[in-house]
């Protein structure tokens, strides 16, 4: 099976593709995360994006289609994936199809998060991540175990994300409207869109999936 999750920044995305890809024995891509590896490595692309990124901006289509081409071409066949981050923009989805019908695959499902915009800008502003395995945390919804230490890999390297502070965060929520909410409508035309209610705690929201999965593999 194939998914994509869609959804605002801090919509619960990452979060959610994590536990649905370790479930469903999915691939999981997530652009966000691979971009802030180039950049932590001083990657040629890493001091391309970098500015990009911390603004609040969309990096471009070309660059992104490109990355995801090179990911999905390594995919092995049996294994389904699943999107986290990408496709943001229509171009990027349209490429996505044409990537796929090339290998003979599509998207099976794209869950969309609807969160209201006053809780993702709490979420984003309590979030912190650990910079060794990317594992996420929130200070008050979803703290590590022993404060401080990731509970996946024991570092002590919990830090906020550069684009987190409140500034960027709204440039990303007004570039969301503008380029990637458009979206919504381009995958409901394809009769593949699954609304989830992501304003619930992560093991209810993570329950909402499932069931709607399960519904259209029945
Ligand atoms: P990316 O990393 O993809 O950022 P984003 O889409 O803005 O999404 P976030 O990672 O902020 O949020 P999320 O929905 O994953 O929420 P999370 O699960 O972490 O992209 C970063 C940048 O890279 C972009 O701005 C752009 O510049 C560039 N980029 C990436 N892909 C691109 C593309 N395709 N095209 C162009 N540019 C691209 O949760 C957030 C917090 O809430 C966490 O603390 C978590 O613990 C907590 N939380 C999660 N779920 C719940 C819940 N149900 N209840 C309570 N707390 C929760």
């Amino acid at each position: 099976m194939n998914i994509i999750v869609l959804g605002a920044p801090g919509a619960g995305k990452g979060t959610q593709a994590s536990i649905i890809a370790q479930k469903l024995e999915l691939k999981k891509f997530s652009t966000g995360d691979m971009l802030r590896a180039e950049v932590a490595s001083g990657s040629e692309l890493g001091n391309k994006v970098q500015n990009i990124m911390n603004s609040g901006e969309l990096v471009s289509d070309e660059i992104m289609i490109g990355v995801i081409v090179e990911q999905i071409s390594s995919l092995d066949d049996s294994k389904g994936f699943i999107l986290d981050g990408f496709p943001r923009t229509i171009a990027q989805a349209v490429n996505l199809d044409k990537i796929l019908e090339e290998k003979e695959c599509k998207v099976d499902c794209v869950l969309a998060f609807d969160v209201d915009f006053d809780v993702l800008v709490e979420r984003l502003a309590g979030r912190i991540y650990c910079k060794d395995c990317g594992t996420t945390f929130h200070e008050v919804f979803s703290p590590p175990k022993q404060g401080g230490i990731c509970d996946n890999c024991g570092s002590v390297n919990l830090v906020r994300r550069d684009d987190d502070k409140r500034e960027v965060v709204t440039a990303r929520l007004n570039k969301y409207l503008e380029m990637t909410e458009p979206l919504i409508n381009y995958y409901q035309d394809k009769k593949n869109l699954i609304i989830v209610n992501g304003d619930n705690d992560v093991a209810k929201v993570t329950q909402e999936i499932l069931k709607k999965i399960e519904l259209i593999n029945a």
